[in-house]
């Protein structure tokens, strides 16, 4: 067995730190690919050359074309325009308007990725996610299981951070999940939150517990709002994670928007749900035994995913 190799498309912040952290874990040999001249093959370079300091071993290289990419074992998209202030109107688009120019982004990507990578595990992290994961699986021709999307991930991680914050305790006893579309819409699920096994809800007040749900949910534009540009390092950690448990085939339970074929009661539907991520992708989802404002959430989630899919005109 030769050494992993992963692509990353998109040399900007998520690409670069997704490098990066995939670069201190010592997971993979990364090939950093960007359109803009220079980009992929600076930061690339830059990056190697912290493996002396930093002790990692690894073949960093950044170009702009596809054929280094060759035969990688999973392909990172973050590929696309991001969410950036107008200048003239001082408005932020919402990931929603950008569905029409990122398809467009992530179309050409994939055809690339699928043309020499043709056994590949794609993860999508370009917005709007669950959209553009129709995207990659369209344009791809891969089976659905090799076709996931970084959402649940990040969006837990908030949760998690948000939680541990309010308690004053570690976010490594802070458990829980957060399902449905990569957006306003998104389902945290205190019912399913613990620390270190003991239900939030004994711990924590209702009102609290709520606003941590809302601030999660608006976790990315919070985050935009102060820089004037999205997130990175979460986002870059929540795509490392599914990057490593496919890579070591850890079976790790990782909330991912995947395809589903009628589970949950959707159909031809990417949307964030519990998945066992291995070698294989996706290689089983996990039906929750939701309750029925749960459900409705979800549902609701769906719709917003459904209405936006609807632009692309598959
Ligand atoms: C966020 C954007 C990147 O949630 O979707 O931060």
């Amino acid at each position: 067995m030769g050494r992993k190799k992963v692509t990353i498309v998109g040399a900007g912040n998520v690409g670069a730190t997704s490098a990066h952290w995939i670069a201190s874990k010592e997971l993979a040999d990364v090939v950093l690919v960007d359109v803009v001249e220079g980009l992929a093959a600076g930061k690339a370079l830059d990056l190697a050359q912290s493996g002396p300091v930093m002790d990692f071993d690894l073949k960093i290289v950044g170009t702009t074309g596809y054929e280094a990419t060759a035969d990688s074992d999973v392909v990172v998209i973050t590929a696309g325009v991001p969410r950036k202030k107008d200048p003239v109107t001082g408005k932020f688009p919402s990931r929603d308007e950008l569905v029409k120019t990122n398809q467009n982004i992530v179309g050409e990507v994939t055809r690339q990725v699928a043309k020499y990578s043709p056994h590949s595990i794609i993860i999508v992290v370009s917005n709007p996610l669950d959209a553009m994961c129709h995207v990659a699986l369209h344009e791809s021709g891969f089976p659905s299981q090799r076709v996931i999307g970084q959402a649940g991930a990040l969006d837990t991680a908030r949760y998690k951070t948000f939680i541990a914050m309010e308690l004053g305790v570690s976010v490594r006893d802070v458990h829980g999940i957060v399902l449905g579309g990569h957006g306003d819409t998104m389902v945290p699920l205190p019912r399913h939150t613990s620390i270190a096994g003991i239900p939030v809800r004994e711990l924590m007040a209702e009102d609290k517990l709520q606003a941590i749900i809302e601030r999660t949910r608006n976790g990315g534009g919070e985050i935009v709002g102060l820089l004037g540009v999205s997130a990175w390092y979460a986002p870059a950690a929540g795509t490392v994670e599914m990057v490593e448990a496919i890579l070591k085939d850890q079976k790790r339970v990782i909330p991912s928007a995947v395809y589903l074929k009628g589970e949950y009661g959707y159909n031809d539907l990417f949307i964030g749900v519990p998945a066992v991520l291995g070698a294989g992708g996706v290689e089983r989802v996990i039906v929750m035994d939701l309750n029925a404002e749960e459900k409705a959430m979800l549902d609701h989630s769906a719709e917003a995913v459904r209405s936006v899919v609807s632009i692309l005109g598959y």
